[in-house]
């Protein structure tokens, strides 16, 4: 995590870098810092918490210079407070670096060097690395010979931008693992961890490479790999419109982007639909190659793991593809048996998450084609994957994610319609049925979104809670995952998200009149043994909130209706509620929404 700005040029720095990292700070919000050469001086500037808050505290704009680097930082090694905040200087304060990653051996470094008389001053992994540069420096090597030795001894994920007191004219660049790009401007050369901060001042980038270092001067870069080779990266010209960003008339970006859903998800089968199937642009496999998909594997983390559920039982009800869903953190280490007419559809937001990037590796390794439904454009998944579909939703700014969870939806339910149709699973009626339903669902969402007074009430009863079920069955577990999931993470109240007939295993046993049971019970197939399980609930006095397409029902203590729509669908609508209940909740008990505590919206470690 973490995100990293720097700049080199006839500019001066500073704006640039905390706009950068300002731009970043969803990837970390912990501490902050600045650091830059100014009349032969490294300067530097940093603290404790969020950079609104450390930039009015320690003035970090007053810094000067035309050479400087920033992080925003969320912790691995070491807590949230000043002096573990980057950047961090070598022990004899000439050089300074940033850090995205986890240095994986920095215990047994920082061993070394303290047996040779250096006292470390924060208690992070990354210290290391501007500590073990001074070191090759005063054993006679140069200040970027130094830096290429340093990173050969390190392990683990780095993206590292590192300035030396003595070379004020180069920035040193390097990266494994975790991002890191470059953008070529007149005025001089920016780098971030991605293409946020940079694309507004130029639309020439070079997307650095695992084992890439770099020597950056204001108007030049030469790139080598840890075996001090030359390597040639290609200048990609960004083609995207820059996003706006800004958050409107709504107090939160969360809020926001709950509202924005009947435009993202319109967004997302925007020109995807043919008559009776769905097209893609981008999937770079060929329909002869799909027809021989045999299991496809869906994996993702968190939110995007739930979309995964959610993909699966889609791909097999409508395009009856064999289909498994794995937390790519696990994939990644299981072992998994793969087979060259497997097929892994890997879903993300950021593009960026390393244990799905990790997963990509090891199907790429097993000869399996992999496809990357992802938001970011050009993000680090994005380039990595044999193809992929965008979901074209625009930037997500609350740590939160909501509006990708549907656009995911929608893309997953286009695609299960594609491969229905390919695979002859799906007669065209049906499809075109399908499809016509799909478009209808962003006018559904609108009109939901009209009124969300009966959610408000209900988080003003409940909000005071340390305690929450979830329950949902077959397409609507998921959704009580993510229920749960955007409760806990907003309103730091324990949740926990249960397939509803799972509950008598075992959650059952936490039920009494103090616990809210929030049960997606729309119309459909199992809606009769849903009841019975919300009876389940009622015997033991649990608190029954029910979001449901039904009248009222006697006996339960909320109901929240929603429209009924095909159970394929459903999830789409029936998560619209469970996203305004956890904002709603977290508002009531003052949390800070779009930045929850610990939490960062891109998981770039592992
Ligand atoms: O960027 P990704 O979709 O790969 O991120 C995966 C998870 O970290 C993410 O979905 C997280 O669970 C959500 N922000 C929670 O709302």
């Amino acid at each position: 995590m973490c995100g990293i700005s720097a700049y080199i040029g006839e500019k001066e720095a500073v704006p640039i870098l905390l706009e950068g990292i300002k731009r970043l700070e969803y990837r970390g919000y912990d501490s902050c810092g600045v650091a830059t050469i100014f009349e032969k001086e490294l300067v530097c500037r940093k603290g404790a918490g969020k950079i609104k808050d450390v930039n009015s505290k320690l003035k970090l704009f007053e810094l000067k210079g035309c050479v400087g680097i920033a992080q925003t930082r969320w912790a691995t090694h070491g807590e949230p407070n000043d002096v573990n905040a980057h950047p961090h200087f070598s022990e004899n304060k000439e050089i300074a670096i940033v850090h995205n990653g986890i240095i994986e051996n920095a215990s047994s470094l920082r061993k070394v060097l303290r047996e040779k008389g250096y006292n470390f001053r924060s208690k992070t992994d990354s210290e290391v690395v501007a500590f073990l540069i001074e070191d090759l420096i005063k054993e006679g090597n140069s200040m970027g010979d130094a830096f290429m030795k340093a990173l050969k001894l390190v392990e683990g994920a780095f993206a590292i931008v590192a300035i030396n007191r003595k070379k004020p004219h180069k920035l040193y660049v390097a990266k494994q693992s975790s991002p890191l790009v470059l953008g070529i401007a007149n005025d001089g050369l920016y780098v971030a961890s991605d293409i946020l901060p940079i694309q507004k001042y130029t639309r020439k980038v070079v997307y650095l490479q695992d084992g890439d270092v770099g020597i950056l001067t204001k108007s030049n870069y030469s790139i080598r790999d840890l075996s001090n080779v030359d390597v040639n990266r290609d200048v990609n010209e960004l083609n995207e419109e820059i996003e706006e960003t800004s958050i409107g008339n709504f107090e939160h970006f969360m809020l926001k982007e709950i509202h924005e859903q009947p435009k993202t998800i319109h967004r997302a089968f925007r020109g995807r639909i043919d008559n009776d199937t769905a097209k893609f642009g981008g999937l770079n496999i060929s329909e002869k190659e799909l027809k021989r998909i045999k299991r496809i594997i869906l994996v993702g983390c968190g939110t995007s793991w739930h979309a995964c559920l959610v993909g699966g039982y889609l791909l097999e009800d409508i395009a009856k593809i064999p289909s498994q869903v794995e937390y790519a953190s696990e994939f990644r280490y299981k072992k998994p048996v793969l087979k060259e007419d497997d097929l892994l559809v890997v879903l993300s937001q950021s593009g960026e998450t390393a244990d799905s990037i990790a997963a990509i590796n090891e199907a790429k390794k097993k000869g399996v084609k992999t496809i990357g439904l992802v938001n970011s454009v050009g993000s680090s998944i994005a380039r990595l994957v044999d193809g992929g579909i965008y979901l074209h939703a625009g930037q997500e700014i609350g740590v939160a994610s909501t509006k990708t969870f549907t656009s995911h939806l929608a893309v997953l339910y286009l695609l299960s319609v594609y491969l229905g149709r390919l695979n002859g699973s799906l007669d065209s009626e049906k499809a075109k049925e399908m499809l016509n339903e799909l478009e209808g669902i962003p006018g559904i969402v609108s009109e939901m979104l009209k009124d969300s007074s009966k959610i408000e009430e209900v988080a003003s009863k409940y909000f005071e809670g340390n305690n929450a079920l979830y329950l949902g069955r077959h397409y609507n577990f998921p959704i009580a995952l993510e229920g749960a999931l955007k409760l806990k993470e907003i309103s730091y109240i324990h949740a926990e998200g249960y397939p509803a007939a799972e509950m008598k295993h075992g959650p059952i046993a936490l039920i009494d009149e103090n616990m809210p049971v929030v049960v997606i019970a729309p119309e459909g197939r199992l809606y009769s043994k849903i009841l019975s399980n919300i009876e389940e609930v009622k015997s033991r006095r649990g608190k029954v909130i029910v979001i449901t397409t039904n009248g009222l029902e006697d006996g339960f203590d909320e109901v929240i209706k929603i429209p009924k729509v095909s159970d394929y669908l459903m999830p789409l609508v029936s998560v619209i509620p469970v996203q305004l209940l956890s904002y709603y909740v977290a508002k009531k008990r003052g949390c800070d929404i779009d930045k929850p505590r610990n939490l960062a919206k891109s998981v770039t470690v592992e």
